[in-house]
């Protein structure tokens, strides 16, 4: 819950208070500031956005981050507008805070879902899967809500704000699911500096709350999390979707692999299982096929592409960890059980603060924080 608005701190020292109790007053008032601007932007505590994840990110999840103070954002990449209309209406029951929906750009019916999100007058709406065109985001703000696009560059970061959105995520290709090719370190040292015109918040292997503070320190406006949020216990993941990310470590979800330029392969950071193996077997009978003149290169392309058809669903929903698709972020490695989505949240905040407070209480010259429980490291 957000703790009140940043100006309501003290900022200096007053007479009397024990220098921890000082660091702790102080350390929030320095992260409310710090994310001011996103907290705004979204209409919540914490400028921490649930990234959509397609079969994840439905009505408990979603509540659960934004009851916990988060922005949750219903996925709708498997969804008809009835469906969706269903999932916002369902969402809404379970919170009165703010929440957003995640469109893909390439789905044949976007067009009646931004209906949708308008009709429920949804308050933000995020554009992925592809560079938007304008008409999509002028329809959505026309409709009333704020849109957010993906930038995979600085300059396309500035296209989006001249053609009309009102925020930017920055993902890095430590993300899970479909990543662009720069890591979230590079690509917030290339637009961050550069655009003040709108909110800009950065995802992508983001697992602790010490990364959280640093990006907010280069200027991020907020962040953006996915695979953290997994494992929450309100995630409708499967329980063995949820053990595969438990035992992995950051190295296991690794990049989906293109065995020829010819046939390109979108890039998919997933944990490495039977599936991916398999992916390459087919991907080089294909290939044969295709030398032997047996295929069109349409043809081979297609069967490529229809291999990962539905594997994320047989993944997150039937459990089926061979076959399927276990899109995940390589913080993954910082996933190490199941939590509720409130306590995911709280120890990303403590984390955050447990820095603050660590250099103020430096400044101070007192004791180290031990003892203060948002200070406290919860992670252990
Ligand atoms: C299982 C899974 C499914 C995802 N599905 C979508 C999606 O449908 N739409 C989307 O914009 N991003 C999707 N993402 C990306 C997340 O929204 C988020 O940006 C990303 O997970 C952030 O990086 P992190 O995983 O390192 O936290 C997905 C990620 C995962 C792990």
């Amino acid at each position: 819950m957000r703790q009140g608005p940043a100006a309501t701190y003290q900022t200096k020292h007053p007479p009397g208070a024990a220098p921890a109790d000082f660091a702790t007053h102080w350390g929030r008032a320095e992260l409310d500031r710090l994310w001011a601007r996103g907290c705004e932007f979204l209409g919540v505590g914490h400028a921490i956005m649930g990234g959509a994840m397609t079969w994840v990110s439905e009505r408990r999840l979603v509540a659960a981050i934004s009851n916990a103070g988060g922005f949750g954002v219903i996925a709708s990449g498997s969804m008809t507008p009835e469906l969706l209309d269903a999932e916002i209406a369902a969402t809404a029951a379970l919170t009165d805070r703010p929440f957003g929906v995640n469109l893909i750009t390439m789905h044949p019916q976007l067009l009646d879902l931004i209906d949708v999100c308008t009709a429920h007058r949804t308050g933000h709406v995020v554009l992925a899967g592809g560079l938007p065109s304008a008409a999509a985001i002028q329809r959505i703000r026309d409709g009333g809500a704020r849109v957010v696009c993906f930038a995979p560059a600085l300059v396309i970061a500035r296209k989006l704000v001249r053609i009309g959105a009102n925020a930017i995520v920055i993902e890095g290709s430590e993300a899970g699911g479909h990543i662009g090719p720069v890591s979230t370190a590079v690509l917030a040292q290339e637009v961050l500096p550069h655009i003040s015109e709108v909110p800009v918040f950065v995802a992508g292997g983001i697992g602790r709350g010490e990364a959280i503070l640093s990006y907010l320190e280069m200027g991020a406006a907020g962040v953006q999390l996915g695979t953290r949020f997994v494992c929450a216990h309100e995630s409708i993941a499967h329980p063995r979707f949820k053990q595969a990310f438990i035992r992995a470590s950051a190295r296991d979800a690794v990049l989906s692999v293109q065995l020829d330029a010819r046939f390109p392969v979108i890039p998919v950071r997933a944990l490495a299982n039977p599936a991916t193996e398999r992916f390459r077997a087919v991907q080089r009978e294909v290939i044969d096929r295709f030398n032997r003149g047996e295929l069109t290169q349409k043809e081979a392309q297609l069967e490529i592409e229809h291999f990962w058809a539905g594997a994320l669903r047989r993944a997150v929903i039937d459990g089926d960890v061979e076959a399927g698709s276990l899109m995940a972020g390589q913080s993954v490695g910082l996933v190490s059980g199941e939590q509720s989505t409130a306590e995911i949240i709280d120890e990303l905040i403590g984390q955050a603060l447990s820095v603050i407070q660590g250099r103020e209480q430096r400044r101070l010259g007192a004791a180290p924080l031990s003892a203060s429980p948002e200070g406290r490291d919860a992670a252990g």
